[in-house]
């Protein structure tokens, strides 16, 4: 299926942003970036302002590789894991293309750009529809699949190891975990320990939202040695700017943070879940695994951009409207989880909707 491009992004640029007093549209670590990062960039600021960064991101490649306990041959830096996907599509994504659908926007962006046919194959339920797409996916160059996956929320297990055993070893896969860090221990089943399996696996990661890093930018790849030589190929010169690299080696430092923040995800993530339930109509949150997860509208009166621009301009409060994820349609809203003050406003403000 080939459609017209309808995906574009959300978050506080997307609307005035003066209106917005509490952002649940991006999924960001709860406790934001830590105490002990901002000591170690600002202690520096001067001369990691005024230098040229290394354009290798030794340090922190060495710090990501004791972290994710792989070869630092492996791993490739970008500005953002956004750039790692246009890379990935630059070197890849030549004509055809798949992409399940609702999934990341920037899958369909990126390989647009690169004027390659996207076949999106429709999620079944929510869920993979792991047949579907190793069918689909015959002669193609590329396939992007997120786990979880944004918007749902959702980790796929099962269907994402089937699809990745049976597609050819000639079309590339990009599996992005970038949020898999705020998975509950039990279910964080990563692909990483697979890329010497299947050599033509790529897996995606970023520090922007794990660890609060978002504005610096900050996303890595891991993939066979030979791979990650390829991917490297296409990138800029000093794509990832001295501060991020400083910011991302001392985040490694302070996995107490990531932590915390995991606790925090995991306690709001049912205290939500229950409390919308309890106490609106209009409202059906969606079970995640994520830091971050749909509510469905149950009530056909209004849409996804009708609740959003309602809450942001009676209560300052921003939430993803979803009618902009292709084949998303107009009744889901999405919200990532805060600390517990700021989420009691969301419950508040989903309240006063429906009064
Ligand atoms: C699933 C997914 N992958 C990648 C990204 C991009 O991450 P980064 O901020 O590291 O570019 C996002 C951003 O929202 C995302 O939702």
């Amino acid at each position: 299926m080939i459609g017209p491009s309808a995906c574009f992004h959300g978050g506080i640029y997307s609307v005035d942003p003066n209106l917005v007093k509490v952002d649940f549209s991006s999924s960001i670590n709860p406790l934001g970036v830590s105490k002990y990062v901002l000591r170690s960039i600002t202690k520096d600021l001067g001369s990691l302002t005024s230098s040229y960064p290394d354009p290798e991101c030794r340090d922190l490649k060495e710090n990501l590789s004791d972290y994710l306990h792989t070869h630092r041959e492996c791993i490739n830096i970008g500005n953002g894991a956004t750039e790692i996907i246009h890379n990935f599509a630059r070197m890849y994504a030549r004509k055809k293309v798949i992409i399940p659908s609702p999934s990341f926007c920037e899958y369909e962006l990126a390989s647009r750009r690169m004027g390659a046919c996207i076949f999106f194959v429709p999620l079944h339920n929510l869920h993979l529809d792991a047949d579907q797409i190793i069918e689909k996916a015959r002669g193609s160059d590329a396939i992007f699949l997120c786990n979880p996956n944004n918007p749902t929320g959702l980790l796929y297990k099962k269907s994402l190891k089937k699809i990745i055993e049976r597609i050819d070893n000639s079309t590339k896969i990009l599996v992005d975990e970038c949020f898999i860090e705020f998975v509950d221990e039990s279910d964080r089943h990563t692909m990483i320990r697979s890329i010497e399996q299947f050599d033509n696996l790529i897996i995606l990661r970023s520090l922007t939202k794990s660890f609060g890093l978002a504005g610096l930018r900050l996303g890595y790849s891991v993939s066979n040695s030979k791979l990650a030589l390829k991917l490297a190929a296409g990138r800029i010169s000093w794509n990832v700017n001295g501060i991020a690299q400083r910011a991302g080696s001392a985040a490694l430092m302070d996995l107490e943070h990531l932590k915390k923040a995991r606790t925090i995800v995991q306690e709001e993530r049912e205290f939500m879940y229950v409390n919308i339930r309890k106490r609106t109509q209009f409202f059906a949150p969606v079970k995640s695994d994520a830091n971050y997860f749909l509510i469905r509208i149950k009530n056909n009166k209004y849409s996804s951009t009708e609740i959003r621009d309602s809450l942001l301009t009676k209560n300052g409060v921003l939430v993803r409207d979803c009618s902009s994820f292709t084949r998303m349609g107009s009744n889901y809203i999405r919200v990532g989880i805060k600390n517990h003050v700021e989420n009691l406003i969301l419950l508040d403000a989903l309240e006063s909707f429906e009064n």
